[in-house]
């Protein structure tokens, strides 16, 4: 009999079938929304689940399913796991590092460039036929070109972030658990900083850290008060790294020029302050939403179950492992 396996969300349909050649798979094709509790009950009795970021794994849930023994996100953040949890139980957690890496930092300017040069609140302003005549200060926003990049979590994506900078003559600095290995920050032309000297001195501020009980609220309003009124933030990362009722606030009162977000606290809900303020520019957590990406990430999540559950060519070796210390003990 084939393991049986969950898919939590809709997915390319012949990622499906793949995983068919070696489960039994439930799938959610419908895509019907699963809370807590339906979540768990589709996972009874299930050896594997293909997850989202969304889909709360956590202590309760784990010691309810003896069965379960891989755990695969379709992302790389992996806040929606509790990985020791997983761990002391002998579970494999996997996510999809590296595939969405160009993709997201591409985003990532993309949000930084609409934020600095107001696109989309020009684009709300012409739609209301409010462009009658040209003005010297229509509309007017921050230059990138020669500007300070602040990079907050230096990963892969915030590499990949520095590495554009270099294209807009941008001075790059950082701040990260840990400092870079000085050949790599001289190759990306990023300095490091203090947290403190990064929020006073960027004129663009990117964040992207994972988030944790450590990174929850790291953008508040005292955060918010050190950074120059001229400057944006761009929240690329994860909901509740930002306090966005004290982003809205400082939106509001002009104590920042602008605001970018991909993330939010609650999502899919959003602080309605944030839906009444004119210079955030707000997208609903899409930055890896390239076919292409989607596709790889995709994939990826669905080798590393099948290999995970000691299926298919890589069968034992999942190739992004979140917990590797659980595998010489895993279930
Ligand atoms: C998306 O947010 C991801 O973590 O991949």
């Amino acid at each position: 009999m084939k393991p049986s396996v969950l898919v939590t969300r809709a997915i390319f349909p012949d990622v499906i079938e793949r995983l068919s050649q070696y489960f039994d798979v439930d799938d959610n094709q419908p895509d019907l929304v699963l809370d807590a509790t339906a979540l768990r009950q589709r996972l009874a009795g299930k050896a594997g689940v293909l997850a989202n970021a969304a889909d709360r794994i956590d202590a309760d849930v784990i010691a309810a399913l003896p069965g379960l023994r891989a755990v695969c996100n379709m992302a790389v953040g992996y806040n929606n796991l509790d990985v020791p949890a997983l761990t002391a139980a002998g579970i494999v957690a996997t996510n999809t590092p590296d595939v969405l890496t160009e993709t997201t930092a591409d985003f990532g300017w993309a949000l930084l460039m609409a934020t600095a040069r107001r696109v989309t609140e020009s684009e709300h302003y012409l739609r209301a036929g409010k462009w009658e005549r040209w003005s010297y200060d229509m509309l007017v926003g921050m230059d990138l070109y020669g500007s300070t990049l602040g990079i907050l979590g230096m990963g892969r994506i915030g590499q990949g972030l520095a590495r554009r900078a270099a294209g807009f003559g941008m001075q790059v600095l950082y701040h990260n658990r840990s400092q870079l290995p000085a050949d790599m920050e001289q190759s990306l032309n990023a300095r490091y900083v203090s947290k403190a000297d990064l929020l006073k001195q960027s004129d663009h501020l990117i964040l992207v850290l994972p988030y944790s009980p450590e990174s929850h609220h790291a953008i508040g309003a005292p955060e918010l008060a050190l950074m120059k009124p001229t400057a944006t933030l761009i929240n690329l990362a994860r909901g509740g790294i930002v306090d966005d009722g004290a982003l809205a606030a400082a939106l509001r009162d002009r104590k920042i020029f602008g605001a970018g977000l991909d993330v939010f606290e609650g999502e899919p809900s959003v602080h309605p302050d944030l839906l009444t303020v004119a210079n955030v520019v707000l997208t609903p957590h899409i930055a890896s939403a390239s076919e292409k990406t989607r596709r790889a990430m995709a994939n990826l999540a669905a080798d590393n179950l099948i290999a995970a559950l000691d299926a298919g060519p890589q069968a034992g070796k999942p190739a992004t492992v979140i917990n590797p210390e659980v595998m010489p003990k895993r279930r």
